[in-house]
């Protein structure tokens, strides 16, 4: 599926929790491009005269003929669009992105595991699973910190009361004295929820502690690798330049300046690190607007959005690429 730059505008707006909203947008004339559920988009904003950009899994299901994304107002961007995104705006969006989606790999019985914001591709992914059968058999875990906290709380409910197939849990941090789940998630917990873990495709989004803990977690279960599929939406850990350790130079081929870059550093930690601007959205390698050309020995951790052609001359994601050695650099 091929990505595309759009204008979009905001047709909807509601707060979902205190620190938590859902837009929705239509495009402009004729109709959206057709998208997998699970998928992100880019949403482009000004902030103080400078282009940002950041990733946002689409919470909307592909049913839905809207797209919705949900937001959770933690920095730079988000607060900006918490602030300034009404019903009525129009706005640059790129996509969709990615294949974290269980359109991809057949899965009859999935679970789902979720923590905060991390509820939005698997609540694309649930309704569209239930869309196509509406008696699919599916975990859907999500934890949160306490049931304020909880994104589409009311929807989820609903949705596993109308399906016997579903079976939801919520595990809170700080909880009523009844709820059941209380604490983070453990490997109790979801030998509880999910007895038949082993048998099951696992999805885990959330942030990076989260999906650190957990995935040690189902590894430690016994659940073999190919059935762990995970989006991260936290930034990864950045390598903290160590004095008189080994370094590559990484030479800017328009200024020709000169840029250290450790081994294990991203191209784009390392750029921004000596000040350089450079269009990053998700910083997970998913959406591409990171792309750049590259000449030396680097390693890719991540492919998505480059062609076999984009490979053989260069083109590398900077926020998912290191370098082997010297190398120099396009964008
Ligand atoms: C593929 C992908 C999909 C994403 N989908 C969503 C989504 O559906 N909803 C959503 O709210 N965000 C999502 N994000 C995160 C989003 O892209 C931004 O990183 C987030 O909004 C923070 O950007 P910022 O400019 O507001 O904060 P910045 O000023 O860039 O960073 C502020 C701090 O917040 C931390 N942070 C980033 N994201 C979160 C988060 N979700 N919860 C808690 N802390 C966080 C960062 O690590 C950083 O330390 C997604 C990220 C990726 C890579
Ligand atoms: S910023 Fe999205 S691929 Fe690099």
């Amino acid at each position: 599926m091929t990505s595309t730059s759009l204008t979009l505008r905001c047709t909807g707006r509601r707060a979902d929790t205190h620190d938590v909203a859902s837009w929705q947008f239509a495009p402009l004339t004729g109709s959206l491009p057709s998208v997998l559920a699970g998928q992100c988009i880019t949403l482009h904003t000004t902030i103080d005269g400078q282009p940002q950009c950041r990733a946002y899994t689409l919470s909307s299901s592909p049913q839905d003929g809207f797209w919705q994304v949900t937001i959770k107002d933690v920095g730079l961007v988000s607060h900006h669009l918490h602030q300034s995104l009404q019903v009525g705006d129009e706005i640059r969006v790129d996509g969709p992105f990615g294949d974290f989606n269980l359109s991809a790999l057949p899965c009859e019985r999935p679970l789902l595991l979720s923590a905060g914001s991390g509820i939005t591709p698997m609540w694309a992914m649930l309704r569209d699973e239930l869309a196509k059968g509406p008696d699919a058999d599916i975990r859907f875990i999500h934890s949160a910190r306490s049931p304020e906290d909880v994104i589409f709380a009311a929807e989820l409910a609903a949705l596993a009361e109308a399906h016997p197939g579903v079976r939801s849990a919520l595990v809170l941090e700080q909880a009523p004295a009844a709820h059941p789940w209380v604490g983070r998630l453990t490997p109790d917990m979801l030998r509880e929820l999910a007895p038949d873990l082993l048998t099951r495709h696992v999805y885990l989004c959330g942030p990076a502690p989260y999906m650190t803990a957990v995935s040690a977690m189902l590894a430690e279960l016994g659940l073999p690798a190919e059935q762990l599929h995970q989006e991260s939406f936290g930034l990864p850990a950045a390598v903290p330049a160590a004095a008189g350790s080994d370094h590559f130079w990484l030479t800017l081929k328009k200024s020709g300046k000169k840029v250290k870059i450790l081994p294990g550093q991203t191209l784009l930690a390392a750029l921004e690190g000596a000040g350089e601007t450079m269009m990053a959205a998700c910083r997970a390698g998913v959406c591409g607007a990171c792309r750049c050309t590259t000449t030396g020995e680097i390693e890719r951790q991540s492919v998505m959005t480059l062609s076999a052609q984009d490979l053989e001359s260069g083109v590398a994601l900077a926020c998912s690429c290191t370098a082997k050695g010297d190398i120099s650099l396009d964008y």
